[in-house]
């Protein structure tokens, strides 16, 4: 949109069109070329395509939020192998090993003090860093061949849905960044659970994700703090997110049911776990996984300019329901994001 913070700042000095990299040795060694000359990478994870960049590079990681038109005091996760946590982290508590033995590599970010390597541009100026080792085996070889943390927000523009398809980052970010890997679909289809870890030993849980808190419990052996509502731990938490364009409105099939009575226009995208009689249904199935895996891509469809309005139901149940509640909740939130669309 022109005005935008977005078409204000180049994202890059470069002007060449985003080359499409293949999974194989060839793209990940020419994603770790362009990296380490400071540009701006598309990479899959486990949960969402990351768009990455060198995170000990100021420059590099200044342009991250340029291409995307994010503000920069929300701050980036820094991807790791699990054995750097301590190159990043100022200290690595009993906890934050505890954590990192059962979660990582996957989709768990740790929030600690960060290290003197980390810069500023990385967390907003705050004094702890979010670090994650994803289970993507793309990602993880991308790292191994680099050798170096990567800074990485998920691969959209801001406020936009999230992407889990290598298209879904070029309908967003094409002719912005440097090149995208091409890694399939996401498995996990939703952003990790994101927990910080106080220096009384508490864990604050930041984001809800596929590691739920009866996992944290059983593994760390007290129950998380929910630190989701309230005053803002997590900078980027913003009330309204993964907006596509058409208005969303989350239901249950009661409310589904008496809509369609009253006639519900052609131009509406029902979002289900079950079948429904309307032709413009995306299935997403019961089974709350293959739900949150389906998730962004059937929200997406609601930039269509013949959707007028999307209808979603959530899944009735499963380890994923909470997280799949929290998004579709910022989904309909009817304030949008400054910048989008
Ligand atoms: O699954 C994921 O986490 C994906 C993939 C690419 O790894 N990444 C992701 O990044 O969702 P992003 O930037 O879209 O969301 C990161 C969240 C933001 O809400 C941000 O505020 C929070 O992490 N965060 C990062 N560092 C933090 C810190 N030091 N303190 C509190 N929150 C932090
Ligand atoms: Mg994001």
């Amino acid at each position: 949109m022109a005005g935008s913070l977005a078409d204000r700042e180049p994202s890059r000095a470069s002007e060449a069109p985003t080359e499409r990299l293949g999974s194989d040795a060839a793209g990940l060694d020419r994603a770790a070329e362009l990296l380490r000359a400071g540009g701006l990478v598309a990479i899959p994870t486990e949960t969402v395509y990351g768009l990455a960049a060198d995170a000990e590079s100021e420059p590099a990681v200044r342009a991250i939020f340029a291409a995307k038109g994010r503000p920069p005091d929300q701050p980036l996760i820094v991807h790791v192998r699990p054995r750097w946590a301590d190159r990043y982290a100022a200290r690595w508590s009993r906890t934050a090993a505890t954590l990192a033995e059962a979660f990582w590599p996957g989709p768990l970010t740790v929030v600690v003090a960060r290290s003197e390597r980390v810069p500023d541009a990385v967390t907003g100026g705050l004094g702890t860093v979010g670090l994650r080792a994803p289970s993507h085996p793309v990602a993880a070889e991308l790292l191994d061949r680099y050798g170096s943390g990567l800074a990485a927000p998920s691969a959209n523009r801001y406020g936009h849905v999230s992407p889990t398809t290598a298209e879904h980052v070029l309908d967003d970010l094409d002719g912005r960044i440097d090149a995208v890997v091409d890694g399939g679909s996401c498995p996990v289809g939703v952003e990790s659970t994101i927990v910080e870890l106080a220096d009384d030993g508490s864990i604050l849980l930041l984001r809800r994700g596929a590691i739920t808190e009866e996992q944290l419990q059983r593994v760390a052996g007290v129950a998380p703090l929910d630190r989701t509502a309230g005053p803002v731990r997590a900078p980027g938490m913003v009330a309204s997110h993964y907006a596509p364009a058409a208005p969303v409105a989350v239901i249950d099939q009661a409310e589904l049911d008496r809509r369609r009575r009253n006639g519900l226009a052609p131009s509406v995208l029902v979002i289900c776990p079950f079948p429904v009689d309307h032709a413009r249904t995306i299935v997403l199935g019961s089974d709350d996984r293959d739900y949150a895996a389906g998730l962004y891509d059937a929200l997406r469809h609601g930039d269509d300019p013949s959707v007028s309005a999307v209808l979603v139901i959530p899944p009735a149940r499963g380890a994923m329901a909470p997280a799949i509640s929290d998004r579709l909740a910022r989904a309909a939130h009817p304030e949008r994001p400054a910048v989008w669309p």
